[in-house]
């Protein structure tokens, strides 16, 4: 970047990351619910997540990659199943393992953000009714506390629960993630439940060695009414986003996650679809990176409390998409910050190419790929893109 070219800078201390979730990336996942399901064939799981980007054992030279491309922070999950392998059973080698990861992070100078529940809950979990069942918050916080007591004193920051809207929508609402169900009132429910359990969790992170900032990540989406829509629309963000916005006032921050827009018309309370004309990404939705204004925007002011950008980003073939994308993505972020909303870091979602739960292996959102025969690592234009920006703390415009 020449001197003279237009840029803007980001404030001193702006964390730039780039995340994954434990079982997308680890590989051998085989106690948890999501395995399970990959395995059913009334799934709509495309293919099976098997040794994913074997991270499990590859996480020192994967980081020390991160490191050395320049980012600031790595986001990454504890998987519940090898901490917990049955109720009640804790396994210190487990959480010796994420000890030794968070170790690694802090050796290359990179901020951990750890995850503590991303989708996926141990089979034992599954058999007594997930999320459905009422005992599950205090199972999950018991959980937290535990891994607190091993971890703590590691931790940059936490995320106790991954877009809780996620897996009470697509697991019980849209039959599409573990356990399958489609009932409207068991939605509602699971909603609660999820929200009880941050609570709780939350406090059990700050009672344990949680010296750090706890919240949750929510996902997002620029919601829009055609003519006639609105009441459709405000009623569907009302479940699947307000609520959670609610509850998160009174956490450290809250993690917030965008990737496109829904609209809705006046017919149908579902969702309209992509509109014509509009671009869409390898995953079928809409290319629509003012999703992360309009959300971060509407965050901030929900829950009014400071916000990361705890994961945004495409899946697309031709990686200069991506750069195009988060281009315009983070000129929007800029936008919230000229007004003064309180916007403290940006982490790509994904690090790595990796296992996108029913799409199995198709779509790329990684920064680095991924070879699947031999796992081999390659390191794409927008990673080292991206790296620059977070080394300057500045994007050129
Ligand atoms: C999420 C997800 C990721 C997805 C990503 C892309 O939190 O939605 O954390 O697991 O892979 O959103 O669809």
């Amino acid at each position: 970047m020449s001197p003279s070219s237009p840029h803007r800078a980001f404030p001193d201390g702006f964390l730039w990351g780039s995340a994954t979730a434990a079982h997308q990336v680890e590989g051998g996942n085989w106690n948890n619910d999501w395995w399970a399901w990959e395995h059913n064939p009334d799934s709509p799981c495309v293919e099976v997540s098997g040794d994913a980007c074997d991270h499990y054992w590859r996480y020192p030279s994967d980081i020390a990659l991160l490191a050395e491309l320049g980012f600031g922070a790595y986001r990454f999950s504890l998987e519940w199943s090898r901490i917990e392998p049955e109720e009640g059973e804790f396994s210190v080698a487990a959480l010796d393992h994420y000890r030794r990861m968070l170790a690694c992070c802090h050796e290359h100078g990179l901020r951990p953000v750890l995850t503590y529940h991303h989708f996926t809950t141990p089979r034992w979990l599954a058999d007594r009714g997930g999320w459905a069942d009422d005992r599950t918050p205090e199972r999950f916080a018991q959980f937290c506390t535990r891994a607190t007591d091993h971890l703590g004193d590691l931790v940059g920051m936490a995320c106790t629960i991954n877009e809780p809207n996620v897996v009470s929508i697509l697991g019980y609402l849209l039959g599409r993630f573990p356990p399958g169900h489609t009932d409207g009132s068991e939605y509602l429910h699971v909603n609660d439940a999820m929200i009880r359990a941050h609570r709780l969790a939350y406090e059990a992170i700050h009672a344990s060695r949680g010296d750090f900032p706890v919240g949750m990540t929510l996902s997002m989406a620029d919601f829009q009414a055609v003519p006639g829509g609105e009441a459709n629309m405000e009623r569907a963000r009302h479940s699947m986003e307000d609520v959670f916005l609610e509850a998160a006032r009174g956490d450290d921050y809250l993690g917030a996650q965008m990737y496109t827009r829904i609209r809705f018309g006046p017919d149908s309370p579902a969702p309209l679809g992509n509109e014509e004309g509009v671009r869409t990404t390898s995953m079928g939705y809409e290319l629509w990176p003012q999703a992360l204004e309009a959300t971060v925007r509407r965050a901030a002011e929900v829950a009014q409390v400071p916000i990361y950008v705890t994961e945004n980003g495409i899946s697309c073939v031709d990686d200069t998409e991506r750069i195009e994308y988060v281009t315009d993505a983070l000129r929007g972020l800029g936008r919230c910050l000229d007004d003064g909303i309180d916007v403290r870091g940006y982490c790509y979602w994904s690090c790595l190419d990796n296992f996108e739960w029913a799409e199995g292996y198709g779509p790329q959102f990684g920064l680095i790929g991924v070879d699947r025969a031999t796992q081999q690592r390659s390191v794409k234009p927008s990673a080292r893109w991206l790296g620059s920006i977070a080394i300057t703390n500045t994007l050129e415009l």
